[in-house]
């Protein structure tokens, strides 16, 4: 069965002979070799026994330790440690940054990097060596209770940011892409089937993927809902044709937790690498499928050899220092949180734009709403990051303005609120959603998925786990944390039930704005919150997310002009509804098309509230003439942007492309942040690669640029009336 001559003995040994310059599969493969059967099987799921593993989460473990999986001391193999993100990193007291979609509104991927490599360090220090962190499922509807952990509603605009965070995570450690694929439901996640065709697909719902592979990513997590009838874990089509067959993927593969598999033989013939994080079913049922024939050893050794490739490929990375430097992460916090703060409104007062307030003409200012004061950071399921030292809204506006003596009211007595806001010259409300509206969401886990649990784990293993965990540092939880009530426990927020703010938050805006017409309202939330019902009432909102350790710093440096709003709104808000593509939460089967987002608003002819890429400034600008340059298999747009007003600013170009055929969706085919100092004009340049425009074709079951005009619109969000047009043939 295995050659004795080529075998290498260790992991050490096979590090060396890559060092010398055997390939990392041949390395593994001979590696491979030296493993015993029952070792082999060890690397096909998480090292932890079920039940002991189980009890040591829901002990806060999550946050202690990162999950291990394929150690196997007696060849020296490191195997992996994992832990999650994506708003920093879950174990100990990390960085807190702001949520993905957040990030997703600062279009800025140099950002993005700097955030994955900080994210690196920190998941380093804490033990770990892949970080779970990487979500780019599409917001497909805004009511997706895991909205706030992507990065928006556009594959390529998605692709390019989570490609960013890979990069910047990877320099330090491997980075998994999760949820493989067309996850974009949460309280059904467990159970819906996705119908969906080849082209919506490969169009929409996979590209973003496929760039992260580009981008070497060295692991995907598949998502818990089957898709064309086959689960994730064990969809063939997903995973052997696509991902490995025509991507080429050469990392590894792993299950989403607990439920992400249900057949041990199918998932291994169908190219799944790890069971995550326990062992379950392939503990319990593959060895039974290998000896009856249902499950090959070939296709065992598959698995080890991929896994240990990977390991090798990255293993000069996880073992090069990382040193932490909190004080720069928390300046990065800080920056990331203001840089994504969307400007949505501005409106003059007596001729002047309420925001920016001036500090020097001493306003007093009246904050309302108990979100002003809440350590209000996101989901409390797996992406809760427990960074101890929090800055809230509250506090992060008298910190920047010490002598303003900014009154706070909860603003949870309207007639007391409405007083308030009548003796203050400027009134800040800060409303929106916390993690009880909208997360992540185990709910019923239901008899089926019980099933998969093993009777009882391997005892000697259970000692082996205890006496690894009895060693671990003690955690401290965050106050904010430990104030929760313990009866929601972990992962409840689910799918939004709806868009609307709650009805006491809309009271609160219009009984302020009613009392003060220097009225700002700020919205913290994950996704697109319905601000049709209330929006003419006030002149200034701005959308200020879930905003990290630093979200009320961030947001104090926009609200008072250290920070030029530069953020852009990563989906579209409605303006009803009732425009968005049909979303029910509890359904156990669902259609996806090509439709939804900022294009299928456009083709439904319904304007949004506020559109896709769209965001204010302090400042004007003023797009130039652009011109195309077409050369081989690339088009580079050069262009123009002045600044023509008093503060120096950043704005975003977004590239739009028709396809010569009207019924196929508009893409964003490109986009670049322009930083341009008051009064100066900056060049830029976005390259477009051929490619973007291709269609897939059903009958080769490749891709195709279909021959004729496309029309690229350069603008300044999607449906810009200003935009300018260009017409490339090719
Ligand atoms: C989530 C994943 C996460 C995993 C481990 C699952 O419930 O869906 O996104 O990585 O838990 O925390």
């Amino acid at each position: 069965m295995n050659d004795p001559i080529s075998t290498l003995p260790t992991f050490h040994e096979a590090r060396a002979a890559v060092a010398n310059g055997a390939e990392p599969k041949e390395a593994a493969r001979r590696l491979v070799g030296s493993l015993t059967p029952i070792e082999m099987l060890w690397l096909l799921d998480g090292d932890a026994p079920c039940w002991a593993g189980l009890d040591f989460l829901g002990k806060n473990g999550y946050h202690q330790a990162p999950f291990h999986a394929a150690r196997v001391p007696r060849v020296g193999l490191p195997g992996f440690s994992f832990s999650d993100g994506p708003r920093g990193v879950v174990i100990g007291d990390r960085t807190c940054f702001p949520v993905t979609m957040a990030r997703g509104a600062t279009w800025d991927p140099d950002l993005e990097e700097r955030i994955g490599e900080a994210i690196g360090i920190e998941l380093r220090a804490a033990g770990a060596t892949l970080y779970g962190g990487v979500c780019v499922n599409l917001l497909r509807h805004p009511a997706w209770g895991r909205a706030q952990e992507t990065y928006g509603e556009d594959p390529h605009h998605v692709g390019e940011m989570g490609a960013a965070l890979t990069r910047g995570v990877q320099r330090h450690a491997m980075a998994c892409v999760k949820h493989y694929a067309c996850n974009s439901m949460e309280n059904a996640r467990f159970r819906v089937d996705v119908t969906i065709d080849e082209v919506a697909l490969h169009e929409i719902y996979l590209p973003h993927f496929k760039r992260i592979v580009d981008e070497g990513v060295a692991s995907v997590m598949t998502a818990y809902n089957s898709v064309n009838g086959e689960w994730c874990g064990e969809n063939a089509p997903l995973l052997a044709e696509i991902l490995r067959g025509e991507w080429g993927f050469d990392g590894f593969v792993i299950t989403d937790w607990i439920f992400g598999l249900h057949d041990a033989a199918k998932s291994l013939a169908a190219g799944l690498d790890v069971e995550m994080p326990y062992r379950m079913v392939r503990a319990e049922r593959l060895a039974g499928a290998l000896d009856e024939g249902g499950a090959t050893w070939d296709d065992v050794r598959a698995v080890a050899t991929r896994l240990i490739a990977t390991l090798l490929r990255f293993a000069d990375v996880v073992d090069a220092p990382a040193v932490v430097d909190s004080v720069v992460h928390r300046q990065l916090a800080r920056l990331v949180a203001a840089r994504s703060v969307v400007l949505l409104r501005n409106e003059e007062i007596d001729g002047v734009p309420l925001l920016p307030l001036s500090i020097d003409t001493r306003p007093t200012i009246g904050v309302f709403g108990e979100l002003a004061a809440t350590v209000n950071v996101g989901d409390g399921g797996s992406s809760d990051v427990w960074a101890l030292d929090c800055v809230t809204v509250i506090d992060g506006l008298r910190t920047a303005a010490p002598d303003l003596g900014i009154e706070y009211d909860p603003g949870d007595d309207i007639v007391r609120a409405v007083q308030q806001a009548a003796a203050v010259d400027v009134a800040v409300v800060v409303v929106g959603c916390t993690y009880e509206d909208e997360g992540e969401f185990i709910g019923d886990a239901g008899g089926e998925l019980m099933s998969l649990f093993p009777g009882a784990d391997d005892p000697a293993l259970v000692a082996q786990f205890q006496e690894e965990i009895a060693g671990l540092p003690p955690l401290t939880v965050p106050g904010h944390i430990a104030a929760r009530p313990s009866s929601l426990g972990f992962a409840t927020g689910g799918d939004r039930i709806s868009l609307r703010l709650a009805d006491g938050h809309v009271a609160l805006i219009r009984a302020v704005a009613g009392a003060n017409p220097r009225t700002i309202v700020v919205l913290q939330g994950g996704s697109a919150i319905l601000s049709s019902e209330w929006d003419q009432a006030v002149p200034s909102i701005v959308q200020a997310w879930y905003g990290g350790e630093e979200a009320g710093s961030g947001l104090a440096d926009v609200l008072f002009g250290v920070v030029n709003p530069s953020g852009r709104l990563p989906f579209s808000v409605p303006a009803d509804e009732a425009h968005l593509p049909f979303f029910d939460r509890e359904a156990d089967h669902a259609v996806y098309d090509r439709w939804h987002g900022w294009w299928h608003l456009e083709r439904a002819g319904h304007a949004p509230a506020f559109p896709f890429g769209f965001g204010l400034s302090y400042t004007t600008f003023e797009l130039g003439d652009v011109a195309a340059t077409v050369s081989g298999d690339t088009v580079k747009i050069d262009g123009s942007l002045a600044n023509t007003g008093i503060r120096d600013g950043a704005d975003v170009i977004q590239v739009y492309a028709g396809l010569p055929d009207p019924e196929v969706p508009r893409r964003l085919v490109g986009f670049t942040r322009v930083e341009a100092a008051a009064g100066t004009t900056q060049f830029f340049s976005v390259r477009i690669d051929r490619s973007a425009l291709a269609q897939r074709d059903t009958d080769t079951h490749s891709w195709s640029v279909p021959v004729g005009s496309h029309v690229l619109e350069v603008g300044r969000h999607a449906g810009d009336a200003q935009a300018k047009r260009i017409t490339v043939g090719w």
